[in-house]
């Protein structure tokens, strides 16, 4: 059995760990991938409050193993979400998108294991300071919100393992078993995956998205919205609009209006690949299947150990 800080930490068997994804990781992925002996992650980003207390309910039913829930910090009423995390128990939070002093001492009272996403040894460093177990580094490759200096995982993972002591995990572009054993070898304890789950059975993303992201070739996404908050997306046709937008040099309210409310349901829970927000990452060109969530967990892990047994391409 492998061990290492982060199977530790949340006492799983593999060091892999399924992304919290805003129309995506609802109870029965995230029961799927923790049943397969990695960690699946609740994205609460797209639930009220009150869904958010179903879906951990159902989780707990399908899945005797650990899981978690991710809190996106950039919304508002973020403290319902913390109320319902706190009142059901849930061992395990990740946040993103915000300031990890905010909530990470209130959850750290209550003996909650607390990681934080990050995307520079910056913030890094003020995850460590706030008490937080572990963090994610996670790159420009990545899927969703992103940051805004563009620094690549493969610069990233080293930088932050530098910077700080705790627990470093490794987020952005990974979709393999041989990325996986890359990103270790540059010092990530584990990886979170959040694109690869997308195109898994139990995601509860579109159909038609998930095939989008089947034909999805490198190239196809884009960052964007650098004004608002940076997010990495097909280049769709909204994607175009708001470029166009800023090459006319809109205005952040018209960039605001443009981009309106729930664009990202449409496109990824709907299925309106024309007028909605296409999350993705640049993995997206290395999937083309959709697969039960288990498969791919024990598919990375197998990879991962083919790749460790023979790391280097013999002659
Ligand atoms: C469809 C989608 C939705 C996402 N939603 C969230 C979210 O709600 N909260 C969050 O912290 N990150 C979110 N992310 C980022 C992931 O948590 C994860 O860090 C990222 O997908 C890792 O990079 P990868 O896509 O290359 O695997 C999202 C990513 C995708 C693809």
């Amino acid at each position: 059995m492998f061990q290492n800080r982060v199977t530790q930490l949340f006492n799983i068997d593999f060091p892999i760990i399924q992304a919290g994804m805003i129309w995506a990781s609802g109870w029965r992925l995230a029961s799927a991938v923790s049943e397969a002996g990695g960690l699946g992650l609740l994205g609460s980003g797209s639930m009220y409050p009150d869904v958010l207390r179903e879906h951990i309910r159902k989780c707990k039913q399908a899945t005797s193993r650990p899981f978690g829930v991710n809190i996106p910090l950039l919304y508002p009423n973020i403290d319902k979400h913390i109320e319902v995390v706190i009142e059901e128990e849930v061992p395990i939070i990740f946040t993103s998108a915000g300031n990890p002093k905010t909530w990470t001492s209130v959850l750290k009272e209550k003996g909650r294991t607390v990681v934080h996403v990050v995307s520079s040894s910056k913030f890094a460093l003020k995850a460590e300071e706030a008490g937080c177990d572990a963090v994610v580094a996670e790159g420009f490759e990545a899927g969703g919100h992103n940051g805004r200096e563009e620094t690549t995982t493969m610069i990233l993972i080293p930088a932050v393992c530098k910077a700080v002591k705790i627990p470093v995990i490794s987020a952005g572009g990974i979709a393999t078993g041989q990325q996986m054993l890359a990103a270790m070898v540059l010092g990530a304890e584990g990886v979170q995956i959040g694109s690869r789950f997308v195109a898994s059975e139990e995601a509860s993303s579109h159909i038609s998205f998930k095939e989008a992201v089947l034909k999805a070739k490198e190239g196809d996404t884009a960052l964007t919205l650098k004004q608002l908050t940076p997010v990495r997306m097909i280049k769709n046709k909204f994607y175009q609009a708001v470029q166009d937008a800023e090459c006319r040099g809109a205005t952040l309210d018209e960039l605001k209006t443009l981009l309106g409310r729930a664009r990202a349901k449409k496109g990824m829970f709907e299925g309106n690949l024309d007028e909605g927000e296409l999350e993705i990452g640049q993995a997206s060109a290395l999937i083309d299947d959709i697969r039960p969530a288990r498969e791919i967990v024990h598919t990375l892990w197998k990879e991962f150990n083919q790749a460790l047994q023979q790391p280097l391409r013999p002659l």
